[in-house]
């Protein structure tokens, strides 16, 4: 789904620019051009950046040692 309208940017294609290691705002809008022209994608590039994170964030819990816990 094309979340920037503006730049043509799809979600997919953020998701992408976060999988090979964009991870600020900043990052992405010079990657893609996000949030470069009328700026109302902003909202939604920043859920995907929080989701990532999130996702991020759970991954990085599972695979903490289990000595930790104990
Ligand atoms: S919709 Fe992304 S800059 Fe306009």
């Amino acid at each position: 789904m094309i979340v920037c309208v503006c730049r043509a940017v799809s979600d997919r294609q953020i998701r992408s620019s976060l999988r090979e290691g964009a991870q600020t705002m900043s990052q992405l809008r010079a990657d893609l051009g996000v949030t470069t022209c009328c700026g109302k994608c902003g909202p939604r590039v920043r859920e995907l950046l929080d989701e990532h994170r999130a996702d991020e964030a759970r991954s990085v819990g599972s695979l903490a040692c289990a000595c930790a816990a104990a």
